[in-house]
């Protein structure tokens, strides 16, 4: 699967720019501002239909325009798909896939599936868990629709709960029967989203020690261990036991809200002991063990987006990372620099190269 080419209108720094790419690498260089990062955005967008920066879709619209356009053709098993996606200001989002709106947007994940790797991952171990939980839940998700409906349900559950405490705390009332019916879908979906994640984990776990190790070369151990209660055998009952507690923060203090993964490198926690290369090297191997896994599962390659990678990794990191990406495993991959010389000396001639100065291509 690969991004043939893209159009973009008024999208972020882009005015308007018409790309054609290669199926294979494509390095995007400029300095600092031009729109590097920006290009890969509109890419995640057509994926993913949001941005992997900004939260407000707004915000992505050239400043004092109305409106943004991306349109890009995808190729997949020699099939071509028109994606479009645009906003007018104050507008709901608009996707079409081959001129033709979904019904639930949440239908176009994992449909094309992209996998980006900024330097904001190192956020994934040294911020709190939910960065963590979000990873893996994007992973399953973009693998497993039924995890992702079943996942929104249970968001669904735990926010009318949590709302539910919240009046009982206001009103100075209780009344047990209203919390019921959340309960039990926090139980039952809980459950089953905590063995989806343990099945995915047990997984992941060898493709990443794997990635690992080819960029230490083997010169480090690394694992993710998954913690959760919702697996226990009493789990119902530890659930029930915290009521009180629940009632006093007025919030719910377990379920699978509150899972976590532990990052370990040797026998210790990594965001504790671990260097920044290291760090950076662990995001990595994280990263492109969610490629190797979703290709498995979706039998496609995912786009790969490399932006700013090499900060922080020695020599012979950053060439054992670009060996792994440019080898035949991986498909079409974008990697931005603020220099060419790195790209220029790894690949030589047999590579695309994209200048980027203020929002246009030269
Ligand atoms: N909505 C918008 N309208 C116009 N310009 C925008 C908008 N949003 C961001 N920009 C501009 O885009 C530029 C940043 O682009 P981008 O993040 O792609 O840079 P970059 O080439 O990746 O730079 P760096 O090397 O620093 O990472 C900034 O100049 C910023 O002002
Ligand atoms: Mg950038």
């Amino acid at each position: 699967m690969y991004l043939d080419k893209i159009y973009l209108l008024q999208f972020k720094n882009y005015e308007e720019a018409d790309i054609s790419f290669s199926d294979k690498i494509n390095v995007i260089v400029g300095e600092n501002g031009s729109g590097k990062t920006n290009l890969l955005d509109a890419i995640y967008y057509l994926c993913l239909s949001k941005s992997a920066f900004q939260n407000l879709d707004n915000f992505n619209i050239f400043h004092e325009k109305e409106f943004f356009l991306i349109k890009g053709n995808i190729i997949e098993n020699e099939k071509k798909h028109e994606i479009t996606c645009s906003l007018q200001r104050g507008k709901k989002k608009i996707l079409l896939v081959n001129k033709v709106p979904y019904e639930k947007m949440t239908e176009h994940i994992g449909r094309f599936p992209c996998i980006l790797i900024s330097p904001n991952d190192t956020e994934l171990i040294t911020d709190g868990s939910e960065n963590r939980r979000k990873f893996f839940d994007g992973l399953i998700s973009q693998t497993d629709s039924k995890y992702l409906e079943q996942l929104m349900i249970y968001s669904w559950a735990l926010k009318q709960r949590n709302s539910t405490l919240k009046l009982f705390a206001e009103k100075k009332t209780f009344d047990p029967s209203w919390l019921e019916s959340y309960n039990q879908k926090i139980l039952e979906i809980g459950k089953f989203l905590a063995e989806k994640r343990q099945e995915i984990i047990f997984r992941f776990i060898p493709i990443f020690e794997k990635y690992y190790q080819i960029l230490s070369r083997d010169q480090e151990k690394v694992n993710v261990f998954y913690e959760t209660e919702a697996l226990k055998d009493d789990f119902e009952q530890i659930f029930a036991n915290n009521l009180e507690k629940d009632l006093f923060l007025q919030r719910t203090n377990k379920g699978i809200h509150k899972d976590d993964y532990k990052f370990v490198l040797g026998n210790f926690p990594i965001n504790k002991f671990g260097s920044q290369g290291q760090q950076k090297s662990f995001v990595i191997a994280l990263k492109l063990a969610q490629f190797t896994l979703s290709k498995e599962l979706k039998n496609h390659s995912p786009i790969l987006l490399l932006d700013d990678i090499f900060d922080k990794l020695d020599d012979k990191r950053m060439k054992k990372l670009l060996e792994i990406v440019s080898g035949n495993h991986f498909g079409q991959v974008f990697i931005t620099d603020a220099r060419s010389d790195r790209a220029l000396s790894f690949f030589g001639e047999n590579v695309h190269i994209f200048q980027v100065r203020k929002g246009k291509i030269l």
